[in-house]
């Protein structure tokens, strides 16, 4: 449902070519956006861009590498020729290809690029951004930049070393904008999303393991990109003119319980009974 309250207002949204950044493109343009599609994948986010404008949005598509300063300076010059403003920034883009994952391991285990991959993309990108958008929105007196982090930016786990520090990272560079620039009516917060995966991504992981995903998620079934991108936009508006410095939770409760709770749930259902 659309309400308008992004109408008028300019957002990038970094590796929106597909995933989660691309439905975030579309919720953003159908409350009223300008879309900015920033992606390494340029025929991706043509098709994004395409996609919103025939359905009566506006939206460019910017071939863009985050991980490089003069990808990312030359990503919002255009942005600016073309809109004349930025009022949202959203640092959704990382690096989550098969053979990323397959080098990101524990730390003894751990590939040194994939470890630099996940830091120049998921980090440094967001960083420079931030350092590109930050200025013209402190022109404007007001904007709203969101890093997307991960319940495995919190906790720690088993592999996803390199991942896990870079979302880690992200809430505190959240942080860090929020001091830095918020009186000057910069906001800066961190959307930590649980698991949602889009239609396409749900082939590619073992049933099992979004078995076990799903158990530690407090709500009937994983999330959808659609509730991901809801979270979203309420960072972006002046629904959230009073929230800066935070960490949004958009995650199922993954982050919320114990970590015994799961088995727990288990033991009770076959005892019976949750007395303890
Ligand atoms: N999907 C989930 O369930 C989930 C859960 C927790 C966090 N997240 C976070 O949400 C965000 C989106 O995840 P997703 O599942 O949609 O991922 P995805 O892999 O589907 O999309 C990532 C996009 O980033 C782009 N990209 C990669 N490297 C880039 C670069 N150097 N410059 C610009 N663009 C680049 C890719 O081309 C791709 O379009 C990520 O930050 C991810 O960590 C996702």
């Amino acid at each position: 449902m659309s309400n308008g309250k992004l109408e008028g207002r300019v957002a990038i949204i970094t590796g929106a070519g597909g995933g989660l950044g691309a439905e975030c493109a579309r919720v953003f343009s159908s409350h009223g956006a300008k879309i900015v599609v920033a992606d390494i994948n340029a025929e991706a986010g043509q098709r994004v861009a395409d996609e919103i404008t025939e359905q009566g949005g506006t939206a460019i598509a910017v071939a863009t590498d985050v991980s490089q300063e003069a990808s990312v300076s030359a990503m919002v010059e255009q942005t600016v020729a073309a809109f004349g403003r930025i009022d949202i920034l959203y640092n959704n883009a990382a690096i989550l290809s098969e053979a990323q994952r397959a080098g990101d391991l524990d730390v003894v285990n751990m590939d040194v690029d994939a470890w630099d991959r996940a830091m120049a993309v998921n980090l440094r990108g967001a960083m420079l951004c931030s350092k590109h958008s930050i200025p013209h929105m402190i022109k404007q007196g007001k904007g709203s930049v969101i890093n997307v982090t991960s319940g495995l930016g919190t906790m720690g786990d088993l592999t996803l070393s390199a991942y896990a520090s870079s979302k880690a990272a992200l809430i505190m560079l959240a942080r860090s904008m929020a001091a830095q620039y918020g009186k000057q009516g910069v906001r800066s917060n961190a959307l930590l999303i649980g698991l949602a995966p889009a239609e396409n991504a749900h082939a590619t992981m073992p049933q099992q393991l979004l078995d076990i995903i799903r158990d530690n998620h407090l709500t009937p079934e994983l999330g959808t990109p659609r509730q991901i991108a809801d979270a979203a936009a309420f960072l972006a508006s002046d629904e959230s003119s009073f929230v800066t410095g935070s960490v949004l939770s958009a995650d199922g409760g993954f982050c919320s319980h114990t970590p015994s709770m799961a088995p727990m749930r288990e033991l009770f259902a076959q005892m019976g009974s949750n007395k303890m």
